[in-house]
């Protein structure tokens, strides 16, 4: 390890070091929180000047995050958050977490990763350590990021130090934080990694190394396959279980009993958020150059995206049975946000949906207690409001669709007072009474 290498690790242990966190979102909002509560000075970077407004107030921009943790370090000036990269210039360490999304031809969009990279590169300083943590393809590290902060002079574990560390938040899981997620780190270099491991272990209770940030890129993009063919196989298996007559999540809780080899996933709607319906397809991309086809990936991809055109099907039966039609049906589709508890839309099966009942000509009415509205983005062409959740109001749909299962709603009222409900999410798998009323889908 060089003499400056030395000197940053003893700022690192000292919790003296200053640290930067490029893109403060579900991940880099949290992570900023968590090295400022561990005692760094941190300075959190954003293009989004509106986002950087309300964090200097002290408003947190996401539901699951409270304002009060925010508020006390911006006054306390451990927290600083600004649109300026010059600031990257005094730091000492710079942790990028910008977004990774698909093209619109399905492929790697690179154009964040690459704007942060170039932004960090201009102000560069000999010895600072720089961390990707964006979910990619193995080989981003050291074949996009390195080369733009490369282009100054300064060469990656010599001139300055270069790491990537897989994010794993799961936002609205209550057992599992920022701070106690084991989190993977790799170098570029064995000195590399030496510092990030320290950095992260300075706020985080376990880090695991690994050797290269090739192995620590794809591991990242491992766990979220797995959870995406899970997840595809337990939606087969919930189809197929609605044409027997038989009740999934019955057989999913008996298959758990067993105490090994198997993990229970459960089946949804569609896959949602920013992560399981995008990640895995940053493999394939990158399998191709290798001239390896991620078979796997497809069918779970295949399965998965046809889950909304099922719930579709599935509430065209309901009200056929009912003597109905969709087209003219009136439908009040319940939770928006793409899993309970958050308030995010990103990859919202439910946008897919409404869509798809809004082309069959129903008219359809949304209530998300944490989403008050919807634009059009995502997607989605359409703007819409939630509308109050009020027994008087629930008789007046033909269907009510249950397609995320927030907490804070009452579903025993909910079924008392509907018409017909179709429950993606077993929301109402306790309500045996109202079994009639029930579609599964
Ligand atoms: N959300 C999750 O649960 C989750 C979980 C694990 C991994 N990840 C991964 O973490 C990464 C970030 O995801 P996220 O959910 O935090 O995204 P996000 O959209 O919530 O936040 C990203 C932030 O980066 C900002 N940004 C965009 N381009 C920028 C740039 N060039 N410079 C500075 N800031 C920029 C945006 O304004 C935004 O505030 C992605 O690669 C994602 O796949 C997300």
């Amino acid at each position: 390890m060089t003499e400056r290498a030395a000197l940053l690790l003893e700022r690192i242990h000292a919790r003296k070091a200053r640290v930067g966190v490029v893109g403060l979102g579900y991940v880099g909002l949290p992570l900023a929180i968590t090295f400022a509560e561990a005692g760094f000075p941190i300075t959190g970077i954003d293009v989004d000047s509106r986002r950087v407004d309300r964090l200097r107030r002290g408003e947190s921009p996401i539901r699951h995050v409270p304002s009060s943790a925010i508020q006390v370090l911006v006054e306390a000036r451990q927290l600083q958050p600004t649109t300026s990269f010059e600031s990257v210039r005094d730091l000492d360490c710079i942790i990028i977490c910008v977004p990774t999304p698909l093209t619109s031809e399905r492929e790697p969009d690179m154009s964040a990763v690459i704007a942060a990279g170039n932004a960090v590169a201009q102000h560069l300083r000999e010895g600072q350590l720089v961390v990707l943590e964006s979910t990619t393809y193995p080989g981003t590290t050291d074949e996009v990021l390195r080369p733009l902060l490369e282009k100054n002079g300064l060469v990656a574990g010599t001139g300055f130090h270069l790491a990537f560390s897989p994010e794993r938040e799961d936002p609205g899981n209550a057992s599992y934080g920022t701070r106690t997620i084991p989190k993977l780190v790799a170098g570029h270099t064995q000195s590399c990694l030496e510092l990030a491991q320290a950095l992260y272990s300075s706020a985080l209770e376990k880090v695991v190394p690994v050797s290269s940030t090739r192995v620590a890129e794809l591991a990242k993009l491992h766990e979220n396959i797995f959870r995406a063919v899970n997840i595809a196989l337990v939606n087969e298996m919930k189809m197929l279980c609605d044409r027997m007559g038989l009740d999934v999540w019955e057989v999913i809780q008996a298959a758990s009993t067993k105490p090994f080899g198997f993990m229970p996933f459960v089946p949804g709607p569609g896959l949602g958020g920013h992560c399981i319906p995008i990640d895995p397809f940053y493999l394939t991309w990158k399998a191709r150059q290798f001239e390896f086809h991620t078979r796997f990936i497809e069918l779970a991809g295949e399965v998965n995206t046809q889950m909304p055109h099922y719930v579709v099907q599935r509430t065209m039966e309901g009200l056929n049975r009912e003597r109905k039609t969709l087209n003219g049906a009136r439908l009040l589709v319940l939770g928006v946000a793409y899993k309970r508890e958050v308030d995010d839309l990103r990859e919202s099966p439910a946008l897919r949906i409404i869509t798809l009942l809004r082309e069959r000509g129903a008219r359809v009415d949304y209530h998300d207690p944490y989403v008050p509205e919807v634009e059009r983005a995502h997607g989605f062409n359409y703007e819409m409001r939630s509308v109050p959740l009020e027994p008087h109001l629930i008789e007046l749909y033909d269907a009510v669709l249950i397609l995320t299962d927030h907490a804070a709603i009452d579903y025993a009222e909910v079924v008392t007072h509907a018409n017909l409900v179709v429950d993606t999410r077993n929301a109402t798998g306790r309500l045996k009474r109202f079994r009639e009323k029930i579609i599964k889908a």
